[in-house]
C-alpha cells in the first residue's frame, strides 16, 4: 500500500520543477556572488533574478526583500532587529505578540524578556482567533515591536492581519508590525500593501521548495537592524555567502504557489472538507480544534482531538497504517507538555493530549481521504478500549 503524506504543514515534498530550477546554480551558475569575476556575475544575475520574483509576487520593492536560512531565521532577526533598533531610537521597550506563535517567535520574545524588554502575549478565543480588544488595550506609547501571525501552523486558524495593523498603529503609528506568514504563504493574500505589515517571514519548504532558505521583507524605512553579521551580503543586512541554488528554488517554489494558487487551495479545500464534516461523523466525541467555519483556517488544514486516546498513539498507529500525521506541532513530539497552542484556546490538558493535525497538499487524493476515514475510527476504537473503554462523554 502506498504511504499517505499528511504532514503538509511540518513541509512538504520538492516539486520537480522547483528543484529543476535550483540545478543550474550547482552545476554553471555556481560561482559567488559577491566575485568580480565572470563566475561571480552569473551567480549575481541568478540572485538577482530571484529576487525580483519574490518582490513582484509580493507586490513591493526588490530592496525590501532580504534571503534568509527559512523561517525560524526570519522571525528572529524580524523581532529583534527591529526590538533592537526602535530601542535605539529611545521609542520604548515593550514588545507584543500572541500566544499561540510558533516557537521562532515565541522563544525569540521570551528571549528578549530575559534582555529587560517588557512583553505582553495577547489571547486568543476558542477558536485561535487574536483578540483585537485585547491588542487595542497592550499598545501603548512604549510599543514598538507587534508580532502576530498570519495563520496558525497548528489549528490552521487565519487572523484579521489588516485590522491588527490598524488597531496597533492607530494607538501608536511607530509600532513596527511583523507577521510570520510561513503557513498562510499561497493560501491567503499576504502582499504587504494589502495587510500593511513592515515585516514579514516566508520560508520555501512549506511551499515545495527546498529547506534552509527563507525571506524577510523589511519595508523599506522600518528601523531594523541585521541578526546574522559578518561580510556585506544582503546590502550588509544579512551576512553569509548567498544560498544561490536555494533562493533560485525559493522564487520557483513562490511563483508556482501563487500562480496556482486557485487549483491548489479548491484542491485541498475539497480534500480536507471530507475530513471536517466526515471524521466526526465517524468517531464518537472528536472535538475539532480550530475554527469550524472552513474558511476561518487555513485551506489545506484539519485537526482535532479525541477524548480518551493519547495523540502520539493515534500517529504511531496511523504510521503503521501507511499514514504520516502529526500531533499539531511537531516541537511539542515527544514533549509532556499540551501544546500551547490549544492550551491558549482553552482546550483542557486531558483532551490537548490526544490532538492530531492532518495537512493535505497539492499530491493527495480523494481515494486517499476516503483511506483515511476508513481506518482512523478503527485505530480511535482500538486505543479507547486499551485505555479503559472509553465511554463517551459522561461515561
Ligand atoms: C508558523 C511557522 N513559523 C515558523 C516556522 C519555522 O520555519 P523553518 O522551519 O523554515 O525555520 C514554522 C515551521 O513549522 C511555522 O509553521
Amino acid at each position: 500500500m502506498p504511504r499517505i503524506y499528511l504532514d503538509h504543514a511540518a513541509t512538504t515534498p520538492p516539486d520537480p520543477r522547483v528543484l529543476e530550477a535550483m540545478w543550474p546554480a550547482y552545476t554553471s551558475t555556481w560561482g559567488n556572488p559577491s566575485s568580480i569575476y565572470l563566475e561571480g556575475q552569473e551567480a549575481r544575475r541568478v540572485l538577482d533574478e530571484a529576487r525580483k520574483t519574490c518582490a513582484d509576487l509580493l507586490g513591493v520593492s526588490t530592496r525590501e526583500v532580504l534571503f534568509t536560512s527559512g523561517g525560524t531565521e526570519s522571525d528572529n532577526a524580524a523581532i529583534r532587529g527591529a526590538a533592537a533598533a526602535a530601542k535605539a531610537r529611545g521609542r520604548g521597550n515593550h514588545i507584543i505578540t500572541t500566544q499561540i506563535e510558533h516557537h521562532a517567535v515565541l522563544h525569540a520574545v521570551e528571549q528578549l524578556e530575559r534582555e529587560g524588554y517588557r512583553t505582553t502575549y495577547l489571547p486568543v478565543d476558542g477558536d485561535g482567533v487574536v483578540s483585537l480588544a485585547a491588542l487595542d488595550e497592550a499598545v501603548g506609547p512604549e510599543t514598538t515591536v507587534v508580532s502576530i501571525m498570519t495563520a496558525n501552523n497548528e489549528v490552521g486558524t487565519i487572523q484579521p492581519i489588516a485590522e491588527a495593523v490598524r488597531v496597533a498603529k492607530a494607538k501608536n503609528a511607530k509600532v513596527i508590525f511583523h507577521t510570520d506568514a510561513v503557513q498562510a504563504a499561497g493560501a491567503v493574500d499576504i502582499s504587504p500593501k494589502a495587510t500593511g505589515v513592515d515585516l514579514l517571514s516566508l520560508a520555501a519548504h512549506k511551499l515545495y521548495g527546498p529547506k534552509g532558505v527563507g525571506l524577510l521583507y523589511v519595508r523599506s524605512r522600518t528601523p531594523w537592524q541585521p541578526l546574522i553579521l559578518g561580510g556585506s551580503q544582503e546590502k550588509e543586512r544579512r551576512a553569509g555567502t548567498e544560498n544561490v541554488a536555494g533562493i533560485a528554488g525559493l522564487a520557483e517554489a513562490m511563483r508556482l504557489a501563487w500562480s496556482e494558487a486557485d487549483e491548489r487551495n479548491a484542491h485541498s479545500r475539497a480534500l480536507r472538507n471530507r475530513l471536517l464534516y466526515e471524521l466526526p461523523e465517524r468517531i464518537p466525541d472528536t472535538v475539532v480544534t480550530g475554527p469550524v467555519d472552513p474558511d476561518g483556517r487555513l485551506p489545506n488544514n484539519f485537526s482535532c482531538c479525541f477524548r480518551g486516546v493519547e495523540g502520539e498513539s493515534v500517529l504511531l498507529a496511523l504510521d503503521l497504517a501507511d499514514i504520516a500525521a502529526s500531533s499539531g506541532s511537531a516541537c511539542t513530539t515527544g514533549s509532556l507538555e499540551p501544546s500551547h497552542v490549544l492550551t491558549a484556546m482553552g482546550v483542557d490538558g486531558d483532551l490537548a493530549h490526544a490532538s492530531l493535525r492532518l495537512t493535505v497538499g497539492a499530491g493527495n487524493s480523494d481515494d486517499e481521504m476516503s483511506r483515511v476515514l476508513d481506518v482512523l475510527p478503527g485505530i480511535v476504537e482500538r486505543l479507547r478500549a486499551l485505555a479503559g473503554g472509553w465511554q463517551g462523554e459522561g461515561g
